[in-house]
């Protein structure tokens, strides 16, 4: 091997390695896709990096507060920026809206730490035209889930507010 093709080797194989080095670095910083109609994949999606709980959310959600729906006696809600950023009357596919609901101390009405479930919001184009393309799931409060999908109980009650696409407790503008 002439000097001038040992180097060359040398430059590939180090060249190779770094590349290599840096594939391996980089794929899990990487963000995961936006996933389908999928609970178990919606999950861990809002469960990345640091998580929903880091999540901005709207001026009504800011802070704990009594829920009148069946998932939880106080609630916390979480917006993804995609539905943050959105201005119009109806969220953009890609916007998630999660729900954190806590249990209640039998003694002193007083919230406590006990999460009883989530229950998320989550709009895939053309998932369900019919109602806005919501992807409803229901998870309990270690993430499993218990329900999922155009979920019939969860568009009966959230049909009051068709007119705020399906969002009951902030006007989407
Ligand atoms: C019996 C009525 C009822 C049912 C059933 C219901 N919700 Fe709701 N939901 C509410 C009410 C009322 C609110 C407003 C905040 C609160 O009081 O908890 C709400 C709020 C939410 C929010 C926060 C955004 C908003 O609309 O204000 C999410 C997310 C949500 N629900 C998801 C779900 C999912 C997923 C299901 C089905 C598993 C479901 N809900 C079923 C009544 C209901």
């Amino acid at each position: 091997m002439t000097r001038f093709a040992k180097r060359l080797a040398v430059t590939w194989w180090a060249g190779g390695l770094l590349a290599l080095l840096l594939l391996t670095w980089s794929a899990p910083l990487a963000a995961m896709e936006a996933p389908g109609a999928d609970a178990e994949a919606l999950w861990q999606y809002i469960n990345q990096d640091a998580g929903f709980r880091k999540w901005g959310t709207w001026p009504e959600f800011v802070k704990l507060r009594r829920s009148f729906s069946p998932f939880g006696f106080f609630i916390r809600v979480f917006v993804n920026d995609v539905a943050l950023k959105s201005r119009g009357n109806t969220l953009p596919p890609g916007s998630i809206l999660v729900r954190e609901g806590f249990g209640m101390d039998t003694n002193t009405y007083a919230p406590n730490d006990e999460v009883l479930g989530y229950t998320v919001m989550y709009k895939i184009k053309g998932f369900n035209p019919a109602a806005s393309d919501w992807f409803w799931a229901h998870y309990t409060g270690t993430g499993k889930v218990v329900a999922s999908g155009a979920v019939d109980q969860c568009i009966k009650c959230h049909d009051t507010g068709r007119d705020n696409d399906f969002v009951l407790d902030h006007k989407v503008r």
